[in-house]
């Protein structure tokens, strides 16, 4: 895989989740337009994207409508950066930087913060719902059930849960592994099965690419951790060497560095095999896996 190449095609599907998160956002003259104004301000300042590039490129091995993937890819970021806004605020990591600017609390103050997240994951729903996502109202169901069980106290807030016990108490592979599982790898896996549920996937595709986004989830939060210790924070855009600090249970913190590379290293190869079944047509989802593990930011 050539990075820079890679890294320009996952720009122009940013761009695209982009235009369709900023139509469902619109800015009106009503008082209450702060908590919009926030809620734009960090969905649309910059990231990766790697969530919505996961759902489009699921949803694209099953020939789903780049309207209806890019729809459900803007739901599954709003959940993602409503996680981002309240990770930053003081009570959790109190952090000032985040993609690069000032997180959401420090540019705005933190009750509208707190909202601006409140406000992003309700729309997520809203959106999942509406009759443009699907026009089965069966799938509909099942994107919001997915979706849910994935952010809620079973995964990504029971992982946030979880990270926060994890400071004052020494955390065995096992239990870290479960803990970034839940953390970070529940709402990296809904996407794969959002992209299946869109496409209405035979159960064998369903359970590969579920197995390809347990491996790949895991993958990318030991990467965070290894950025964290090794990152540039121009670079990553947020501070970095904050996990030590706080006594956060990583990967890192209880292998080494090198030892938990080779750990990302062996779940993103395993990830990719797990493509198998869907020969070159997952190629941008095994360019994905990759680019998880080489990024620096
Ligand atoms: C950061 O996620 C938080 C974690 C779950 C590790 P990303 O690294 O995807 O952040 P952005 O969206 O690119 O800013
Ligand atoms: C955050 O993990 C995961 C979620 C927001 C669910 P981190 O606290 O490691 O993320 P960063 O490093 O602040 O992006
Ligand atoms: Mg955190
Ligand atoms: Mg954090
Ligand atoms: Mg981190």
């Amino acid at each position: 895989m050539d990075l820079e190449n890679f890294k320009a095609e996952m720009d122009r599907d940013a761009r695209a989740v982009d235009a369709v998160m900023d139509g469902l956002l619109p800015l009106h003259d009503d008082p209450e337009v702060r908590v919009i104004e926030a809620m734009r301000y960090s969905l649309l300042g910059g990231g990766k994207r790697v969530r919505p590039f996961l759902v489009k490129h699921s949803a694209d091995l099953f020939g789903v409508s780049v309207r209806a993937s890019l729809r459900a890819a803007a739901a599954v970021e709003m959940v993602h950066c409503y996680s981002l806004i309240h990770d930053d605020l003081p009570a959790m990591d109190d952090d000032e930087l985040r993609r690069g600017r000032a997180t959401c609390h420090v540019e705005y103050d933190e009750a509208t913060a707190i909202l601006a997240g409140d406000a992003l994951l309700t729309k997520a729903f809203e959106v999942l719902a509406g009759d443009e996502t699907h026009s089965d109202p069966r799938v509909r169901a099942d994107l919001v059930l997915a979706l849910a069980k994935a952010a809620g106290a079973e995964g990504m807030v029971g992982g946030q849960m979880l990270d926060l016990v994890a400071e004052h108490n020494d955390l065995t592979m096992p239990e870290i592994t479960r803990l970034q599982r839940m953390k970070t790898g529940a709402l990296i896996a809904v996407c794969c099965e959002i992209g299946a549920l869109l496409g209405k996937a035979a159960e064998s595709q369903h359970l590969a690419l579920n197995a390809y986004a347990h491996d790949l989830g895991l993958a990318f939060q030991i990467v965070d951790d290894l950025l964290d210790v090794e990152g540039d924070a121009a670079v990553v855009g947020k501070a970095t060497g904050k996990d030590a600090a706080a006594g956060k249970a990583t990967f890192v913190s209880l292998l080494g560095a090198d030892r938990a590379r080779a750990q990302a290293r062996m779940l993103v190869d395993q990830a990719v095999e797990h493509l198998a079944i869907f020969a070159e047509k997952a190629d941008p989802l095994k360019n994905l896996a990759l680019f998880v593990f080489e990024r620096r930011a």
